[in-house]
């Protein structure tokens, strides 16, 4: 088996179902089973229902409709010998040995040999897994263990056994890696792997020293939380989010399977509290709420945290926490600040990071492996050996045996010095025997930070760089808060342009960001329009247009590669792009109007002359501006980049990558192809319906407007958005051509801008981070 072609998922719970979904995301068929439930009329109504579920559940598993297409309902009474055709098998059943064990002797019989078969196992070891099994099955037997929810966690972790076939699980490893998009952490065949290992120790621990130490779940979660770079969810949050019922047979099965010593067991001890919540059904945001929820009673909305002594719910409560000054830089102040929130984050944290370090090479090979399962899978910013790398090791060993607790060899080797080093531009990590070894990407791997740390920029302002890529390819790189665009940005690509023409082959435009682009800076046109800076509005408008029609029109290819949100600007780049190489999870959309205005550097433009060459619309000058106009006047937004090709934001040919890492070595591979032999595209010249269609385009705002649909204000910016759309005063004989539609936008976006209604919704979001709907 050199790849894999269709797959079969077995438990069409909760992870097989996401797991289904996310293999159909990727294009491959997928078959899901479960079993009959007792007397069910429909056979397959566990897997159809799961299907179903899926469809409704935000955020979504599916990429796009299609993709919910690639998923066949079955059962595993009557569908179990179709799975002869399945390259891989994943099982995702009750967490159950006996159950699991009796599945795989009813799969072993049925699929083709030499086929893997994998278990999503959270705890049980592999080696219990295959006891008794034949030893051709334990060949093909490994763990693939993904996090919930498996569409948009990036970590999966894959367990070979001895008895494993490498080249099977690398096969599965790589399929995982590049077609799934997933970061591949191999673990070692112990209880809970790494991340559940380290994961759960940590919560256990978070929820057993507040409730000893009487801090509240608001306080742990503020504590725990952003100050080490763990989402703001924290410890009580992210429990209400995974399930409070999860918690109580995950400790069993890591308690059965750790020795007796293993520092899991002190910390794991029964909470009457815990165990009463998931009895009355307060299993977290799934349930009735959990240690947090929002109380509907009496019509209300109130948000209302469990006291933790008493068991009863009481208004939430934030108040400042003075030892959180300055724990944003460096949080060793808080764990070393002598209160009981300081002690209560060093029980905590000190422990869990102690333990990390006590998991190489039981649990993991390195460090390396920990800290990318415990930032994938657990979204923390910093690893554990990352984050001692900020609080110091040294400080941390020292602190471990002032408490008289043990301190691990591996952290006693890093004191004095650090987990991870930079040497020669190449970063570096402490191998468990005290030297320092080179940190390899995974092959093919391109990543701008490495290339960051290795080199100099070759331009460079305030708000964006330009970094050399290899082979002739430069990169632009947006550097701004929230990379967002401003007229630094703008003069920097027109520089680039020069640069590029001048001595290198194409230019890839992309960061590393968590966002591509949120678009233009706002704060910025507030500003100037407070002061009625309009000339300089007006300018930046122009200028972006030129950079971008510059972009569009430059002798050399331009491939953007989003990842994240672009948005606005950030999508009008990508409008412009020769080609668009996106990771699959692109959020993409001209999102103007919901702030009062219209795309405004080349969006309009673009989108039209889509819809016109897509020969998906029915003939006329009508049915494009049409589309274009219902995308745009509603800031419709892509849920995926499979769904931005469906709304043209990307093309059909443009390039998708599954795995975020992969990203740049993709959008570089296919600037390069299209450097072959490249010919700048002819411009554009669109037949538009002139003021019969805006009138069109009212008759249909004016009926949202009617419906309540469309706001008072909306009307407004519809109609602005209506005029540039339908071409302004043209007629179906003339032909209508860039420049004329970028000058409609300009004049659009300038009249909005002064006005009242546009300046509060820009406001309104710069404040609170959503639409005004005036
Ligand atoms: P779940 O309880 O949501 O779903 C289990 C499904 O398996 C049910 O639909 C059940 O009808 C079905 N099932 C039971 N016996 C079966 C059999 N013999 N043949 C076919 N189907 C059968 O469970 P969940 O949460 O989806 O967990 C599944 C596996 O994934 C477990 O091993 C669990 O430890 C693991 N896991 C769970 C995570 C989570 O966050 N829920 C995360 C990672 C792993």
């Amino acid at each position: 088996m050199d790849t894999i072609r269709k797959a079969t998922v077995i438990g069409a719970g909760v992870m097989g179902a996401g797991i289904a979904a996310h293999i159909a995301n990727a294009g491959i068929p997928v078959r899901l089973l479960d079993i009959v439930p007792e007397g069910a009329a429909n056979r397959n109504a566990l897997a159809e229902g799961a299907i179903a579920k899926m469809l409704k559940t935000d955020p979504a598993p599916f990429m796009t409709s299609r993709a919910a297409k690639l998923v066949t309902a079955g059962n595993i009474e009557d569908d179990l010998a179709g799975i002869a055709d399945s390259d891989w098998i994943v099982e995702a059943v009750v967490e159950r040995l006996e159950v699991k064990q009796a599945l795989y002797r009813k799969i072993d019989a049925v699929r083709r040999p030499g086929t893997a078969v994998s278990s999503n196992t959270s705890t049980i070891p592999l080696a219990m897994l295959i006891d008794g099994l034949p030893a051709a099955f334990a060949r093909d037997f490994l763990i693939t263990h993904f996090f919930n929810p498996p569409r948009y966690m990036r970590l999966l972790e894959i367990i070979a056994g001895p008895a494993t076939d490498p080249k099977l699980a690398d096969t599965v490893g790589r399929f995982a890696d590049q077609v799934l998009g997933k970061s591949v952490v191999r673990c070692k065949d112990s209880p809970g792997f790494i991340g559940n290992r380290l994961g759960i120790y940590w919560l256990q621990l978070a929820v057993v020293e507040a409730m000893d130490a009487k801090i509240t779940v608001e306080e742990a979660d503020a504590v725990i939380g952003r100050p080490m770079g763990i989402p703001k969810t924290g410890v009580f949050g992210l429990i209400d989010l995974v399930g409070l019922d999860l918690m109580p047979h995950i400790n069993l099965s890591l308690s059965k399977a750790l020795p007796p010593g293993d520092a899991f067991q002190a910390a794991n001890r029964d909470l009457p509290l815990i165990r009463r919540m998931i009895a009355e059904g307060f299993t977290g945001r799934k349930g009735k709420g959990g240690f947090y929820r929002l109380n509907r009673a009496n019509g209300g909305k109130a948000k209302e945290a469990i006291d933790l002594t008493s068991g009863v719910y009481r208004p939430e409560h934030r108040q400042e926490i003075p030892e959180l000054a300055g724990a944003a830089r460096n949080p060793r102040a808080l764990l070393a600040s002598d209160t009981p929130l300081g002690r209560y984050a060093w029980r905590v944290m000190g422990r869990t990071l102690a333990y990390a370090a006590t998991l190489v090479p039981d649990a993991a090979e390195d460090i390396v492996a920990i800290d990318e399962a415990m930032r994938l899978g657990y979204n923390w910013q910093w690893g554990p050996f990352e984050l001692i790398d900020r609080i110091g090791a040294g400080w941390l060993a020292e602190r471990l045996a002032a408490d008289g607790l043990p301190v691990p060899p591996l952290l006693r080797a890093a004191a004095g010095r650090s987990f991870y080093r930079i040497q020669d531009g190449r970063r570096q990590y402490l191998g468990s025997d005290g030297e320092y070894r080179d940190w390899h990407r995974p092959e093919g791997v391109l990543m701008l930070e490495d290339v960051k740390r290795a080199s100099q920029p070759v331009l460079k302002n305030a708000s964006a760089a330009v970094w050399d890529i290899g082979d002739g390819v430069l990169c632009f790189e947006f550097t701004s808060k929230s990379n967002a665009l401003d007229a630094d940005i703008i003069a920097l690509l027109g520089k680039t342009i020069g640069v590029v023409q001048a001595k290198y082959k194409a230019l890839v435009i992309y960061n590393e960001g968590v966002n591509f682009s949120v678009g233009a800076n706002l704060g910025l046109a507030v500003f100037a329009a407070n002061i009625a800076a309009w000339s300089e509005i007006e300018k930046l408008i122009a200028g972006g247009q030129q950079a971008y029609q510059a972009l569009k029109y430059a002798p050399f290819p331009v491939v953007s590669a989003p990842a994240g949100m672009a948005l606005g600007g950030g999508c009008e780049i990508l409008l412009h792009s020769d080609a668009v190489q996106a990771h699959a999870e692109s959020y993409i959309g001209l999102v103007e109007c919901g702030v009062g205005l219209v795309p405004g550097w080349g969006g309009c433009k673009e989108m039209l002359a889509r819809w016109s060459a897509s020969g998906l619309l029915p003939h006329g000058p009508m049915p494009a501006p049409a589309k274009v106009f219902e995308t745009v006047s509603t800031a419709t937004v892509s849920k995926s980049a499979a769904e931005a090709k469906e709304l043209l934001f990307l093309r059909p040919t443009d390039g998708i990558t599954m795995n975020r890492y992969r990203l740049l070595a993709d959008a570089k591979a296919l600037a390069l192809r299209l450097a072959v032999d490249y010919h700048p595209p002819k411009p554009v010249e669109l037949k538009l319906p002139g003021p019969a269609g805006k009138v069109a385009f009212a008759a249909a705002a004016e009926g949202f407007h009617r419906r309540g649909v469309a706001t008072d204000y909306d009307m407004v910016v519809s109609g602005a958005l209506a005029e540039v759309l339908s071409g302004g005063p043209t007629d179906l004989v003339d032909v209508v051509g860039e420049d004329q539609i970028l000058a409609l936008e300009r004049a659009a976006f300038m009249r909005l801008i002064k006005t009242r209604g546009t300046l509060a919704r820009i406001e309104h979001m710069l404040e609170t981070g959503k639409p005004l709907r005036n």
